[in-house]
């Protein structure tokens, strides 16, 4: 298998939660990890130093174009070029308190937020590395989405309609992109993950106690995610473009 030693991968989203697994993962991989976040990355930086790769510790927020672009350019400078951009960051998990909102009860300021980070900031990043990999031959985008919109509301309450809209425009924005990206030879793909448990690896996780709607019935780690995000940003992945994968052991099938 060829992998994605010594590739420049920035990922944004670092500082926490499965932004921090993936980079663990891709320093683990050889890779050399850009970190970014509005929170500090340090905790993150030392698991990849720990790991014995290079880091680049960055505050950026994503919904800023200048900020964006000096990721960009600070990456460059570091490291000398950018091969892969793991577009995590979101507002997912400070969304807690709109769960059980009904639409109509959904503030406007709250949706209008949630579109500038998941959705504005995937775009803005996307452009930001984007002359970086154009004037190297190619590159690797992944934007991460959510499984969220495939299965909708559980329940009869409308559960975060402006989340669950704002990762279907993110595959949305995955394809158009993808399309145009083609002629420079850069690969746009989306990671959907299905609902996942950050509080949980590889090693502890049980099985679920009762039956589910998953065809894997325990429940899913951040560790499950990092094989197809390697695999997408490694040559193996080289003729898949436009696509979006859905790594959430078989409860909804795509
Ligand atoms: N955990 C799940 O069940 C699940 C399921 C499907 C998809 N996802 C997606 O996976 C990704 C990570 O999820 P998580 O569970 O680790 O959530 P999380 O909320 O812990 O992580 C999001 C990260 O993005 C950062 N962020 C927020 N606003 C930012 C900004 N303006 N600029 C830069 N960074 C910003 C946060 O500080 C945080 O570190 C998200 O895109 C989320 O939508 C998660």
């Amino acid at each position: 298998m060829q992998g994605i030693k010594d590739k420049v991968i920035i990922v944004t989203g670092a500082g926490r939660n499965i932004g921090q697994v993936y980079s663990r993962r891709l320093a683990e991989e050889g890779a050399k990890v850009v970190v970014c976040d509005v929170i500090d990355c340090e905790e993150t930086a030392g698991i990849v130093r720990a790991a014995g790769a290079e880091v680049l510790p960055l505050h950026v927020d994503v919904t800023d174009e200048a900020q964006t672009q000096e990721m960009a350019r600070r990456a460059v400078e570091q490291f000398g070029r950018i091969d892969g951009l793991v577009n995590n960051a979101a507002l997912f998990q400070d969304l807690r308190s709109d769960e059980n909102k009904g639409f109509m009860d959904i503030d406007m300021d709250r949706w209008d937020r949630v579109y500038s980070v998941n959705v504005r900031g995937t775009f803005l990043c996307m452009r930001a590395v984007f002359p970086y990999m154009r004037d190297a031959g190619g590159g690797k985008i992944i934007n991460i989405g959510s499984g969220t919109f495939l299965h909708s509301s559980r329940g009869r309450m409308a559960t975060n309609p402006h989340y669950v809209s704002s990762k279907a425009a993110v595959m949305g924005l995955t394809r158009a992109v993808a399309k145009e990206m083609g002629q420079y030879n850069i690969k746009v793909n989306t990671l959907s993950p299905g609902g996942t448990d950050t509080t949980l690896n590889a090693e502890s996780v049980q099985p679920f106690k009762e039956e589910t709607d998953r065809a894997l019935n325990r429940p899913e780690t951040p560790d499950d995610l990092t094989g197809t995000v390697v695999f997408l940003l490694s040559p193996e992945s080289d003729f898949i473009t436009g696509q979006m994968i859905v790594v959430n052991g078989g409860m909804e099938t795509y």
